[in-house]
């Protein structure tokens, strides 16, 4: 019973010293937005959003994955906040750099909003690394199950429906779903018709997170899947895997339809969104977006697992590393097998911040 006490008390106040490691980091590295004090909200897609609501997988997980995730493994967070808390990146990713735009500070993690009740009022993020819209080979909450937490805080007040119509909602899933299809022996013959249930499923998530009261709803166009380091590591990471990247182009074809229906559906031209990262990928990987010289190969990790592809941050039995990490992550697009380093965030979200511009 004691023992148990002070486990709970133990990693409580890891929980919550690492809230306040994030904190400052977060604030410490926004010297541009220190310039602008006055609680500057930016507009995108025609208002500004004071809240923001993040469901899906590890583009968007700030926390919320358990702490046998190799996100809690080290090298992850090497670049911010300087050990591991939870990102699936050396640093901070895609939710990170939209909120600071936006002139919000980062949703707390669902897991951690027990303890720190003054960040509820930015919104929160549901997303869970290993996720999909259906069960994955990971055992945490899909997205309808990320979405029932959301509803279970509405119902105890926790967020009003009035106060969403000034919120934004950030969507990321699927890459999971297809990865789990092809683990699981899914057929080449059979992934339209799949892509078409994750799509169907996507809308009807959308549609649920709209009708809770949230303003408007962006969903992330999957980015080019054969360009991830998990499908080019056979080529040694020269080019990106073509086969795998008609998965990525059906599935974003479907998602445009579903998402023009449903605007339609709404009478609201600006309800749901999407967020190029297909296009924002494709421009970086191809060096028509210059501002970052990564060093090159570009399709190449920063943090390769030397028994598997996918094992940045493993150790065998004894202890000793099973990877390998690159002097500077700084100059990497990719920092593992599927996810981009922070520089990489940064470039990607700079891309998407000129969607923003032209909607
Ligand atoms: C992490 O622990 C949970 C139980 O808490 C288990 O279901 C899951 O499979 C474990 N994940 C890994 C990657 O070991
Ligand atoms: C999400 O997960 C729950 C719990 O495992 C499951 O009952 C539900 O069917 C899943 N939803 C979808 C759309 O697969
Ligand atoms: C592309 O990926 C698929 C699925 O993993 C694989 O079967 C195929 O051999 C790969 N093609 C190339 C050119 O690497």
């Amino acid at each position: 019973m004691e023992k148990q006490n002070l486990t709970f008390l133990v990693s409580s106040c890891c929980f919550f010293l690492l809230l306040l490691s994030e904190m400052q980091g977060v604030q410490g590295s926004s010297s541009h937005h220190h310039r602008h004090r006055h609680h500057e909200h930016r507009a995108v897609y025609g208002f500004h959003p004071k809240e923001l609501f993040v469901f899906g997988d590890s583009y968007a997980d700030t926390g919320n994955s358990p702490k046998n995730a190799s996100s809690w493994e080290v090298p992850y967070g090497i670049t911010f906040p300087g050990k591991p808390d939870g990102r699936y990146s050396d640093g901070r990713i895609l939710t990170d750099f939209l909120a600071k735009y936006l002139g919000l500070k980062s949703p707390i993690p669902y897991r951690f909003r027990k303890y720190a009740p003054n960040r509820l009022k930015y919104g929160m993020n549901f997303a869970y690394g290993g996720t999909g819209v259906f069960n994955t080979l990971v055992n945490s909450p899909n997205m309808s199950t990320q979405i029932d937490f959301f509803q279970n805080l509405m119902d105890e007040s926790v967020y009003k429906k009035t106060e969403l119509e000034g919120s934004l909602s950030l969507v990321t899933v699927s890459g999971n779903d297809y990865s789990t299809y092809l683990a699981e022996g899914g057929t080449t013959q059979g992934f339209p018709s799949f892509i078409a249930r994750v799509v169907n499923q996507i809308a009807v998530n959308l549609k649920r997170i709209h009708d809770m009261g949230v303003r408007t709803v962006a969903v992330a166009a999957i980015e080019p899947l054969g360009c991830l380091p998990e499908f080019t590591f056979l080529n040694s990471f020269k080019q990106c895997n073509a086969t795998v990247n008609t998965v990525s182009t059906l599935h974003n074809t479907l998602l445009q339809q579903a998402v023009a229906k449903l605007n339609i559906e709404s009478k609201d031209s600006g309800a749901f969104i999407i967020l190029d990262l297909n296009d924002a990928f494709t421009a970086v990987l191809n060096g028509i977006d210059t501002t970052v010289k990564f060093e090159t190969p570009i399709l190449e990790p920063c943090c390769l697992g030397t028994t598997s592809i996918l094992g940045c941050g493993s150790v065998d039995a004894k202890g000793e590393k099973l990877y390998t990490v690159c002097d500077n992550p700084k100059a990497a697009f990719f920092w593992d097998a599927t996810h981009p380093t922070q520089a990489g965030w940064q470039v990607v979200f700079s891309e998407l911040k000129s969607q923003f511009d032209r909607s």
